[in-house]
């Protein structure tokens, strides 16, 4: 019979109350421990732990197990997407995770990007019904770049147009809400016609316009490196 997996969970931030959630969804036993709770206290979770996720910062999960896990024989996880370690193996859910936790189906449909050197996905991460793909680690570089600018810099030009709506043209930044919805689901139907707009057409007098209008907004620097980055993308082609 299959051995029920022990997970141990190290941290409380984000991704680690929302595997908490997850977990206690899906019926897996785990435990906790964070760094507030006395080091004694890790040893003796440590006993009965067969997997440990380590969901801390990044800088600091390699030496957290040189200083604290030494003692224990569990398969060592960390959920990082850059991260390329012979001390842990890497597991990065691709999502984004911030205080408000998902409902069950969502987080079925996460997928996880393992280490190519990781053990099988069953045994890795006993219990969860996710998909997985392997990922070479010398691409996990390159890989997280990516998410990160997709992900994350596109959530800071949002940000710019809901804050400037609000504070410089007094419109409520939900106005513009079903626009991001739009152009999501546009990409996610088809994402090589979802990009509209000057670029595309090549209409050089409104990028002029656009960039004069930006003038002395740190973000004219971000229009003008997009203006260059499709150029070249457009010669490539
Ligand atoms: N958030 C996302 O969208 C996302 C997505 C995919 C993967 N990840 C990965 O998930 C991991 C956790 O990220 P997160 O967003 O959950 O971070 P987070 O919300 O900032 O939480 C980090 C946690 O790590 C703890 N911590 C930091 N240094 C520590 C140390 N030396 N010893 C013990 N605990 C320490 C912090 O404890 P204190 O509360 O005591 O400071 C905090 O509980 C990272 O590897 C990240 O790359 C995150």
């Amino acid at each position: 019979m299959r051995q029920v997996p022990q997970y141990l969970l190290i941290g409380n931030g984000r991704v680690s109350r929302h595997i908490q959630h997850y977990f206690t969804l899906l019926n897996l036993p785990f435990t906790v421990w964070q760094r507030s709770e006395p080091h004694a206290a890790l040893m003796q979770k440590l006993k009965d732990a067969t997997h440990i996720l380590i969901l801390i910062n990044d800088q600091q999960i390699e030496n957290f197990i040189t200083t604290h896990l030494s003692p224990t024989e569990a398969l060592l996880i960390h959920f990082s997407g850059s991260l390329v370690s012979t001390k842990a193996h890497g597991a990065h859910p691709l999502m984004t995770f911030n205080d408000a936790l998902y409902s069950f189906d969502h987080y079925q449909r996460i997928p996880f990007i393992i280490d190519h050197d990781s053990p099988s996905f069953e045994n890795l991460l006993p219990g969860l019904p996710n998909v997985h793909m392997r990922l070479d680690k010398s691409l996990k570089a390159k890989y997280h770049a990516l998410c990160v600018l997709s992900g994350n810099f596109s959530c800071l030009l949002w940000q710019k147009l809901f804050t400037n709506l609000e504070q410089e043209f007094g419109m409520p930044a939900d106005i513009a809400q079903l626009y991001l919805q739009q152009q999501t689901q546009n990409l996610i139907t088809n994402p090589k016609t979802a990009l509209t707009g000057p670029l595309v057409r090549g209409d050089t007098l409104t990028i002029k316009k656009n960039l004069a209008a930006l003038e002395g907004d740190p973000f004219k620097e971000v229009y003008e490196s997009f203006v260059k980055c499709y150029a070249t993308l457009v010669e490539k082609k």
